[in-house]
């Protein structure tokens, strides 16, 4: 018997993958949300053509929230419907200004994308480091959900990244400064917005594929972050991997470009190729990468305040490995999927992009069937 067979697999905590039968999830919430503020980890933009306008602070409008919110309880109710346990994060005022040794910023953000800050590897909850001043604390919402966890089932394990300064030496700010010719030349250097001196991830740059994960390097995620969790993990026999996406200039999150629907099928980005190499990992032990078609919005008809791509199109939520969920707008995604023989439910979700992302963005599933398996053809 090897260490992972001797794990609880009944554990309450317990997801291996992005696509076992779902069982429990945290669905985030516009409650509260603000814009996010201009730092030197985000220099947020306004879209369409108004990137001259100063971007707002501050709370943003209750309608929009309210909207919002609707949405995320739609998606409660189908999980519901689909006997999932849900569970909601806890009201924290975003509008509070902060103040450390080595930082301030003017306010927060949300609690819409639990994903970005949480991730569970098998039954270990992992609350992610975080790059972005406004986000230092975004683990709060979700701590009374987290405690709960671990006090119920003492094979539930819960481990706090180390939180890094977020001082002014942790950022590259030129970045921002360089022009797209200059980014397209240095796309092979993978370096962005952050430095490598401190430890940095966002959970949302990590996809778990069994015992294997990999993660991008990326505006949120560096190389030091990406050492961390290999560390962390060896000794229980998961690997993780660095993978890279040269064509995403503006890398954050992989949930956008790469996303694993079920053993042997990968939704991939057509305008965001995996790195020469790196694809072997997949390819090698059978799995097909399929690209997603072009999404239903241009990126110019994305909402005015949303900072992420129109590929939030294929940010979808796997139910189970033959059940999917997609935004409602994305017809030519739902006739793919269904042809490679998945069940998908769809239901409205555009409201909820300009708090960051969709589906799988807005969700941190903390319980799902099945247990770790070597599904890359590695094994320790
Ligand atoms: N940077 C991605 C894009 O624009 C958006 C990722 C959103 N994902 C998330 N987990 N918040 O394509």
């Amino acid at each position: 018997m090897t260490l992972l067979d001797s794990m609880p697999t009944d554990c309450v905590v317990s997801a291996w993958n992005e696509w076992d039968r779902l069982r429990e999830m945290v669905v985030g919430t516009a409650v509260g949300a603000n814009y996010e503020p201009t730092e030197p980890g985000s220099r947020p933009q306004r879209r369409g053509g108004r990137e001259g306008n100063p971007f707002p602070t501050g709370p943003k409008p209750q309608h929009v929230i309210d909207q919002a919110n609707e949405e995320l309880q739609g998606l409660v109710q189908l999980l519901q419907d689909w006997d999932v346990v849900v569970r909601r994060p806890s009201p924290v005022d975003f509008s509070t200004q902060l103040v450390s040794p080595d930082f301030s910023v003017e306010n927060q953000y949300c609690a819409v994308c639990p994903r970005d800050v949480l991730i569970t590897v098998g039954s270990e909850i992992i609350e992610a480091p975080m790059s972005r001043r406004a986000r230092f604390f975004e683990y709060l919402p979700y701590r009374d959900i987290v405690r709960g966890y671990w006090k119920q089932d003492q094979n539930v394990r819960w481990t706090a990244a180390p939180k890094p300064s977020m001082h002014d030496r942790m950022y590259r700010q030129e970045f921002w400064e360089w022009p797209l010719v200059e980014r397209h030349k240095r796309m092979h250097d993978f370096e962005f917005c952050v430095t490598q001196e401190e430890v940095l991830f966002d959970a949302a740059d990590a996809s778990r594929f069994g015992n294997d994960i990999i993660i991008q390097e990326s505006m949120t995620t560096n190389r030091a972050g990406i050492e961390w969790l290999r560390r962390h993990l060896q000794d229980r026999g998961i690997r993780v991997h660095a993978v890279h996406f040269p064509l995403d200039l503006f890398p954050s999150h992989i949930d956008c470009t790469f996303v694993p629907l079920r053993p042997g099928l990968i939704l991939t980005n057509p305008e965001r190729p995996i790195l020469e190499g790196e694809d072997k990992l997949f390819l090698d032990s059978g799995w097909k990468l399929v690209d997603a078609p072009q999404p239903s919005l241009t990126n110019d008809q994305m909402p005015e305040f949303c900072q992420s791509s129109k590929w939030l199109s294929m940010n979808v939520l796997s139910l189970s490995p033959d059940v999917v969920i997609c935004e409602e707008n994305e017809h030519e995604l739902h006739e793919l999927l269904s042809r490679e023989g998945l069940e998908v439910l769809t239901i409205p979700f555009r409201g909820v992009y300009e708090f960051g992302g969709s589906l799988h963005c807005a969700t941190w599933d903390v319980r799902r069937e099945g247990k770790g398996e070597d599904l890359l053809g590695i094994s320790s």
